[in-house]
């Protein structure tokens, strides 16, 4: 962790009183000092906003000001992916601001996954945000909570997770020694990458009898009771980080908007972060347009497939409709219905951020669609042999991009970006699996549903101990 001095070019903080944390829906409104913990609105119980004042913050002319703090980036506000854009989260307080140097990923154009998509070749990019000192994205939301957390002065912190969140808030609190860490996670339901993380990091680690969201309901009930600090994506600051994703994104485009953003959909903070993201520029007259953001659940983890494209649920002006999501979750408990997918990342079943997710769909005019975690897999293992790789939850873009061109929804000739949101090893489990197993055994396996056969399998060929065999075998490559 670098604690920051005060630096004349580090920009000054932004006055206090134009930000604050505010209730997502219009009518209530209800607004809340910027140093003060709240889970959750006070007076209606939604979802909260950092909202600024925009016309009194010193916000840039011109997004390429950023480029240049790009080329030199001896300053660690500058250094970070994140507050380099820092006129665009004017929330902290420079001095109280925590990076480890996150946000220094890549957007890669790809043609090989174009091919695979549909798309003609200059029109896929991949955004890897597993290149994060945590291997995810969450490291962009996990600096913005952590210098809220500095901030108002927190000691102890803690986040249910599927597995990143807890390896990203294990590092932020091993590296800075800021506050002790307790991640809360789902007793065999996370990846042994990011177990081996939040072990390793030396976060009080607890594996819950249960699942991710049987550790998202009882995390928040802790922190409500105790002193703890949530840094789940309900924590409005953590998503004022996430929106840096989409700002990197743009800049890598030289500053012109895709057409398409497509991530995959499990609590649903990224896709919140990154419709306020395009909100707040649009106000500012900093882009021309917004791109259409396309969030990708699993089949097997569906909530927001189900609730928008099939009950047709909507922002409406911030009157979602409380009594049709609850009915949707009584039925979901009454079938004992639970999240189940090899994209363990995205396996949730009661997304926190459903209410802004839906906001994002509006904003963007953006979609929803599920995809099966057969899809997921192969679409994870041509990003293996095209590009970087990534985690199966990751994939979950690249297969709902593919599905999305099936569908024509999205045209051959648009510009589209899938955000990989983890590093290939984070699973190594599932990624071996894929390419080793038969289909009946991945099946038994992972408890699997739908995984007819892995078609993008590269298998390992067992060889005697014997240069002959060997020869023979590789003489044919
Ligand atoms: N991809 C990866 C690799 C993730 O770890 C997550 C979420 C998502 C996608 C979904 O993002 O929640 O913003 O919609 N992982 C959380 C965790 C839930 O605990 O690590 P989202």
């Amino acid at each position: 962790m670098i604690r920051l001095p005060s630096r004349e070019d580090s920009g000054s903080s932004p006055a206090t009183d134009a930000a604050r944390q505010q209730c997502i829906r219009p009518a209530c409104g209800a607004t809340y000092e910027l140093k003060s913990v709240h889970q959750r609105c006070e007076k209606c119980g939604a979802l909260l906003d950092v909202a600024y004042d925009w016309e009194r913050l010193p916000v840039p002319a011109r997004l390429a000001l950023f480029d240049e703090r790009r080329a030199s980036s001896r300053n660690p506000l500058d250094y970070s992916g994140v507050w380099r854009f820092r006129e665009l989260i004017p929330f902290a307080e420079l001095d109280k601001v925590l990076t480890i140097g996150e946000g220094q990923t890549q957007l890669r154009r790809t043609d090989g996954v174009a091919a695979y998509v549909g798309l003609d070749p200059g029109r896929l990019f991949l955004q890897y945000e597993g290149l994060n000192p945590s291997g995810s994205f969450k490291d962009n939301g996990m600096t913005g909570a952590f210098t809220h957390a500095n901030m108002v002065g927190a000691k102890y912190a803690a986040c249910a997770s599927t597995g990143n969140t807890s390896a990203s808030l294990a590092l932020f609190a091993g590296v800075s020694g800021l506050l002790k860490a307790v991640v809360f996670v789902g007793s065999g339901k996370i990846a042994y990458g990011k177990l081996s993380q939040a072990l390793d990091y030396g976060a009080t680690t607890l594996q819950i009898a249960g699942d991710f969201d049987d550790a998202m309901r009882q995390v928040q009930e802790v922190c409500l009771q105790t002193n703890l600090y949530l840094m789940n994506s309900l924590n409005p600051f953590r998503l004022e980080g996430q929106k840096a994703i989409m700002y990197r994104v743009l800049e890598g485009l030289g500053w012109e908007p895709p057409d398409w953003i497509v991530v995959p959909g499990g609590n649903l903070g990224n896709s919140s972060a990154f419709g306020k993201a395009f909100a707040e520029l649009r106000q500012l007259g900093l882009i021309p347009r917004i791109p259409r953001v396309a969030i990708i659940n699993s089949t097997g983890a569906d909530t927001l497939d189900r609730l928008v494209n099939r009950a047709g649920l909507r922002w409406n002006g911030g009157n979602v409709g409380d009594a049709a999501i609850e009915a949707f979750y009584a039925q979901m408990d009454a079938e004992k219905r639970k999240a189940h997918t090899i994209a363990s990342a995205i396996e949730i079943n009661r997304p926190v951020n459903l209410d802004k997710a839906l906001r994002t769909l509006e904003v963007t005019n953006g979609v929803v669609r599920a995809v099966p975690d057969a899809a997921i897999l192969d679409a994870k293992a041509m990003v293996g042999a095209h590009g970087f790789g990534c985690e199966p939850a990751s994939a979950a873009s690249v297969a709902g991009a593919r599905l999305l061109r099936e569908q024509g929804v999205i045209a051959r000739d648009e510009r589209v970006v899938c955000i990989l949101t983890g590093h290939l090893l984070k699973d190594p489990h599932a990624t071996v699996g894929y390419h080793s197993y038969d289909a009946e055994r991945l099946r038994e396996e992972f408890g699997q549903f739908g995984v007819a056969q892995a078609r993008h399998a590269n298998r390992p060929i067992p060889v005697p101990d014997d240069i002959e065999a060997i020869l023979s075998i590789i003489k044919d490559l």
